[in-house]
């Protein structure tokens, strides 16, 4: 399954935005306090984490890349040539995770697509090496307009069915991962703390607003648990309400930093 690089660039400024600022200095200490600094984002995508991250850190860490799609690496490195290090690797082989030097993951969007068994393994393989984790963005299962429909909540809960299906990991966790990943680090021994980092979108969000409303309703129609009308319908309703800027859109993340 391919990442949309449309999709990821409309969602970098809601995510700077939402990236909860507390937990973005834990990570900074959390690679400061350790001499050798490599910081390695798995499913960096075309670089979000490394942009949000970097300019708080000093010029002596380095990072490394990796995702498994060629073309958001090929943007990696057009955009940053050789300031950072890319790796094209599929990540359900976590015993291949380049792991030498680093003294932080970090990750954004990912692990509500992975499943249990991922997280498990992940978290095994940073506990054995001592090192901690920074994951931003993990989709918690809200969704809220204030422009309310009454199919908002129903289409919220198919959605959300819908995010608990095989994203290339196996079966995902969808809005259950950050949960599952907290409790699978701290069984590393890891200290977690965790915030919650929502978009909350407004006038000039409507570009990612309709991308977004076009990724539920399409997801809610695959679902086929709802009459095609009702999906129809909502769509319809929240595309205006979007256009007209009619209110606010919330949609729900937890930040999570486990450090040793
Ligand atoms: C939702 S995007 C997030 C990208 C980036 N972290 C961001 O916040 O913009 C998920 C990323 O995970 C990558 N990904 C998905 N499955 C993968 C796999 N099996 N191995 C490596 N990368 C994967 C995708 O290519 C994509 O770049």
């Amino acid at each position: 399954m391919g990442f949309d690089p449309h999709w990821l660039s409309l969602r970098e400024p809601a995510d700077g935005k939402a990236r909860d600022q507390g937990l973005l200095l834990q990570a900074k200490e959390a690679i400061e306090k350790r001499s050798g600094s490599v910081v390695l984002d798995i499913g960096c995508g075309s670089g979000s984490t490394y942009r949000s991250l970097q300019p708080h850190l000093t010029e002596k860490t380095r990072w490394r890349l990796l995702d498994n799609d060629r073309i958001l690496l090929d943007e990696v490195r057009d955009r940053h040539g050789s300031a950072v290090e890319t790796v094209e690797m599929d990540l359900g082989d976590v015993d291949a995770l380049p792991l030498q030097d680093v003294v932080l993951v970090t990750a954004s969007a990912l692990f509500d697509l992975c499943s249990a068994d991922f997280i498990d393994r992940v978290s095994h393989r940073l506990g054995a090496a001592g090192i901690g984790l920074y994951a931003a963005l993990n989709y918690d299962g809200e969704m809220a307009w204030t422009d309310e429909h009454p199919l908002d909540r129903t289409m919220t809960a198919v959605f959300n069915a819908h995010q608990q299906s095989d994203k290339g990991f196996g079966i995902s966790l969808g809005p259950d991962a950050w949960r599952v990943l907290a409790e699978a680090m701290r069984a590393q021994g890891c200290t977690v703390s965790i915030a919650e980092s929502p978009w909350i979108l407004a006038d000039k969000d409507t570009d990612l607003q309709l991308l977004l409303l076009n990724g539920i309703a399409g997801a809610v129609q695959e679902y086929g648990q709802l009459e095609p009308e009702d999906v129809i319908s909502w769509y319809a309703y929240r595309q205006d309400s979007a256009r007209e800027k009619r209110g606010l859109c919330r949609i729900g993340h937890r930040d999570l930093v486990a450090v040793f």
